[in-house]
């Protein structure tokens, strides 16, 4: 097979992030007064008449970078944080050209992508591939039946939380609102660390750790957000006055923002000073126009489309990300950088053209947050009408669960079952190799079903203190219950008639969710919390769905390298994350 790449992204991605860095500085007033601004452009229009296969190459590999002025390794596609654009229209094709040079091995999951017939590019180490071994090529090639706002990060260990993660965005030559904006805008969103991923994991797994989640040190807009560096934790190489992310808009244009929060942990709100957010889609599915909000809640991996109309009086508007501190988690002692001098409120500038550059004067909306959930369903019902299906097949209920495991480790699981990945015998192929997952270890935490377009409903109880955002692969899903109370007697109501419809819900604790999808999609596709420390942790299920037709289908030959490869880079290596791996593999045994 060989495909001709070519670099649209040098073209394409440069405009996107990176090479635009065009400051401008106050010419008057005080120096306080003067805005460094870094000019985010809008998406890149594509010609949208013809379907065809687009060609990307990343080539992955760790830089030091400073997002938020502090000075540290990052992974990084092509050496940009956050990483490319990828962008392509509904019925296309993508080939994507990813070298690994991390250093260490990978594999990267096109998060909301439903990857049919192709679920072997659904890219989770241990499900649906083996790791790319460092210094290794692979092309991830699909097509794309769907359109809206997506993403794309490592899945493997907690690698994405270094940087590993993009905007991947497909547009729809029918999309119902097209016309109800002029361009087209993407904000990434996310909480941001200063200590290695893989430092963090290895304490927040070690024996008689006490502590939650790590606490992050910033949170960043489109990449970008401003440290303290006077704080004593500080390093040397850090620098107070990074550009703020700025988004140009003409007064009497209408705007359609992309906000994707790629945090490893933490919900985010999302404002625009003095600018009301009407919403559109929600993870990749329009939704029907309801009262604008002033404050977007939003959770780690969630994606929101908003429309806004450019109509304040020509001059700069802060926009706001804020980690709300209450939604978050106990700051204990106990846990891990719970000293840090996180600054909870990164801040961009909405710039009107013919403003000058003088600092906003604009007032944030007051949070009103009714709770730590997800947006309120009443704004985010499907623009389409699809009821849920009623004649449930298959049916699941998964407790989230924590325990301690012999060596006194905290780990989470479903049922009491912490997952284990096997990253050398990925599930897809056992399947593929005719195995029965009813024989899989317990650690696999495999579930299963046969039918064709059957109704699978799953039930998730959350009885711990902290939420827990889900998500599905290879689907979207209709949240046909949530609310509180952990306990299946505690599900009384049932919205089969117009229930929200997304791939990604965040379970609030004491509370409980119930999903339905339909089994459309035969492939392995992971389950699981999205917070990445609880990825770590065990939090994650497998569904094997329709696994006698999935049986038949046909691995790529290079898919099924990779695994020959990676176990001989295993036993070569100790390569740092490698060795993360054999120490939670070690630790983490259960009781
Ligand atoms: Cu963003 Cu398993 O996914």
């Amino acid at each position: 097979m060989k495909f001709k790449i070519f670099s649209i992204l040098s073209v394409v991605l440069c405009c996107f992030l990176a090479a635009t860095a065009t400051l401008i500085e106050s010419d008057g007033f005080s120096e306080l007064e003067s805005l460094k601004l870094n000019f985010i452009e809008p998406l890149p229009k594509l010609i949208e008449s013809s379907t065809i296969t687009r060609y990307y190459n990343l080539e992955l590999k760790v830089v030091k970078l400073s997002p938020d002025g502090y000075e540290r390794p990052v992974w990084t596609a092509n050496g940009q944080f956050p990483a490319p654009l990828i962008q392509a229209n509904k019925g296309d094709r993508l080939v994507i050209n990813v070298t690994n040079n991390f250093g260490e091995g990978t594999a990267i999951h096109w998060h909301g992508i439903f990857q049919r017939e192709s679920n072997w590019y659904d890219g989770v180490p241990g499900q649906t591939q083996c790791p790319i071994p460092d210094g290794v090529s692979f092309i991830y090639n699909y097509a794309l039946d769907q359109s809206g706002t997506y993403w794309y990060h490592s899945h493997f260990m907690t690698q994405y939380v270094d940087g590993f993660v993009g905007p991947l965005i497909i547009l729809d030559p029918d999309d119902p609102y097209k016309n109800s904006y002029q361009e087209d805008y993407v904000v990434l969103i996310s909480d941001w660390y200063h200590s290695l991923s893989s430092l963090l994991l290895a304490q927040r797994l070690a024996p008689h750790y006490l502590g939650f989640s790590p606490y992050p040190d910033s949170v960043l807009i489109s990449g970008l957000g401003q440290y303290n560096c006077s704080s004593p934790a500080a390093g040397e190489n850090c620098n107070p006055n990074v550009p703020l992310p700025a988004y140009n808009v003409q007064k009497g244009k209408k705007y359609r923002f992309r906000i994707i929060n790629t945090s490893a942990l933490a919900l985010s709100t999302f404002s625009i000073d003095n600018h009301p957010l009407s919403v559109i889609e929600v993870d990749g599915i329009p939704v029907k126009r309801a009262k604008a909000v002033n404050i977007l809640q939003i959770h780690v991996a969630q994606r929101y489309s908003v429309i806004l109309t450019a109509n304040q009086p020509v001059a700069n508007y802060y926009i706001r990300a804020s980690i709300i501190d209450t939604c978050l988690l106990p700051r204990t002692t106990e846990t891990i950088n719970y000293n840090s001098s996180i600054n909870y409120n990164a801040t961009g500038i909405l710039h009107y053209y013919g403003a000058e550059s003088n600092k906003p004067t604009s007032t944030p909306y007051p949070v009103t947050m009714q709770s730590c959930g997800d947006l309120d369903p009443s704004v985010i019902r499907p623009y389409n009408n699809c009821p849920a299906p009623t004649n449930v097949t298959n049916e699941f209920v998964f407790n989230i669960t924590f325990d301690r495991s012999e060596n006194d480790i905290g780990i989470l699981g479903i049922n009491f079952s912490t997952y284990i990945p096997t990253f050398d015998n990925p599930t897809n192929q056992r399947i593929i190799g005719k195995e029965n997952y009813k024989d899989f270890e317990k650690d696999q935490n495999a579930f299963g079903y046969d039918i064709p377009y059957g109704c699978v409903q799953i039930t998730v109880l959350n009885n711990l203190i902290v939420n827990h955002p889900f998500h599905l692969h290879g689907h979207t899903f209709w949240l046909v219950a949530s609310g509180p109370g952990p306990f299946l007697s505690n599900i009384t109501t049932y919205n089969l008639e117009n229930p929200v419809i997304r791939d990604t819900t965040n379970i609030l604790p004491g509370s409980h969710i119930v999903i339905r999808y339909l089994a459309d999609n035969p492939g392995v596709w992971a389950f699981h919390c999205h917070i990445e420390w609880h990825v770590s942790s065990g939090l994650v299920a497998q569904l094997i769905e329709r696994p006698s037709e999935f049986s038949n289908q046909t691995l790529p030959e290079d898919v099924r390298a990779l695994c020959s490869r990676y176990k001989k880079q295993k036993r070569l290596a100790t390569l740092p994350r490698n060795s993360m791996v054999k120490r939670v593999h070690m630790y983490r045994k259960v009781k």
